[in-house]
């Protein structure tokens, strides 16, 4: 009889000490799923103000628990991937949508999370009829200009002291060599300045939020060069530019990205315009597509990891992310965030780009939300180990 009442007991004395030792830090191993198995610092503690650091989120996935408490443990900034892009605030003309990326915004709210913009003008996931009239011409100028300014007014307004800053303007630089810039829906109706146009209204419409333009594989030399060229006239034009975003999608069979990465960020340093690696990713999947346009399409990819990450693998990776982090350690003062476009792996743009359905493993966490070799490169560099 008395037995089973003195192991009940015992039971209860048992777990009084486990939820005590968890709430002291001192046992911080986790069969929970959503816990990681870690000791000491996380990644917003590590960054010691030097930078913000964040990830790209979802207002669906925010609904997962175990995504949520990761979130709000490592990171100091989010940005919505997609629930601020025009195609998801605009569901037609005089028209605004903000319900998913104000749950975003009220999640970073409650976590002291800040909370970044993404984006006011780009050429994809944007509505046609923003710059494209019925018949498929595009609209005068001066209509065009009108859509861009009441998009700008009504997302930054409704966002005004609640968004740090914005990528005003996407992905405007070509990646033809010799070619400026993008031809893009905007381009045609208003013409070059588009994108002078699109920092002055996003100036008004919020003085106090900061403005960056955004593009990937700008650390390459070619595109270097005219994103340097931008840089330059926007300032020729008089408006405001705090940052530029190097959208930093890696492979880590690409050898060169942490070095071109460094020399970027020194560049961009010297013409006094900080810089944001505002969607970092290292891809371990076979592509033959460089840079990060999202109208690219492989088909056949390779699904070489459906299994799991070999260790091998994973440890490359978490050499890769340590030499961009060193990268963006090398000049102190110049990187204003780093961004990861993503929480865990299951979540990154990349199990779907630029093939179908793929097994991609390109950020800190794995599946089952635990650290990979690539959080402890990350962390360790933080801590200047
Ligand atoms: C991607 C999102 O991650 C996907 O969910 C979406 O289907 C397509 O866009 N450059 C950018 C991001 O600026 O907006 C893109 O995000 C990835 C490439």
């Amino acid at each position: 009889m008395g037995r089973p009442a003195m192991r009940l007991r015992w039971g209860w004395v048992v777990a009084g000490w486990w939820v005590w030792l968890r709430l002291c830090g001192l046992v911080v191993a986790a069969a929970d799923g959503g816990g990681a198995e870690r000791e000491g610092e996380t990644l917003r503690e590590a960054v010691r103000g030097r930078f913000l650091i964040g990830a790209a989120v979802s207002a669906r996935r925010l609904n997962d628990p175990g995504l949520a408490e990761l979130v709000a443990r490592e990171f100091d900034s989010v940005t919505p991937e997609n629930e601020l892009k025009p195609a998801s605030v605009r569901p037609g003309p005089g028209q605004f949508r903000f319900e998913a990326a104000d749950r975003i915004v009220d999640f970073a709210a409650t976590h002291g999370i800040k909370v970044v913009g993404h984006t006011l003008c780009w050429h994809s996931q944007a509505p046609r009829w923003l710059f494209v009239g019925e018949d498929g011409a595009p609209l005068p100028r001066e209509k065009a200009l009108k859509n861009l300014k009441e998009h700008i007014d009504g997302v930054m307004g409704h966002y005004r002291g609640k968004v740090v800053g914005w990528d005003v303007v996407n992905e405007a630089l070509s990646d033809r060599p010799g070619e400026y810039l993008r031809q893009t829906p905007a381009r045609r109706a208003i013409g070059d300045d588009y994108i002078v146009k699109a920092f002055e209204f996003a100036q008004a419409a919020d003085p106090d939020a900061e403005l960056y333009y955004n593009d990937y594989g700008i650390e390459g030399p070619e595109k270097l060069q005219k994103a340097i060229r931008l840089v330059r006239e926007l300032k020729a034009a008089g408006v405001r530019l705090d940052a530029v975003g190097i959208q930093g999608h890696f492979v880590v069979r690409d050898e060169e990205g942490p070095e071109r990465l460094e020399r970027a960020i020194g560049a961009f340093q010297a013409e006094g315009v900080k810089v944001a690696v505002s969607e970092l990713d290292v891809d371990v999947l076979p592509r033959r597509t460089r840079g990060a346009d999202v109208a690219a399409r492989e088909r056949g990819g390779l699904d070489p990891y459906r299994e799991g990450l070999p260790a091998e693998v994973a440890e490359a990776q978490a050499r890769y992310y340590e030499r961009v982090m060193r990268a963006v350690l090398a000049h102190p003062g110049a990187v204003c965030r780093v961004t990861f476009w993503g929480t865990h792996d299951g979540t990154s743009w990349l199990n779907s780009w630029p093939a179908g359905r793929r097994t991609n493993h390109p950020l800190l966490f794995d599946r089952d939300l635990k650290p990979k070799p690539a959080y402890r490169a990350v962390l360790g560099v933080l801590e200047g180990r």
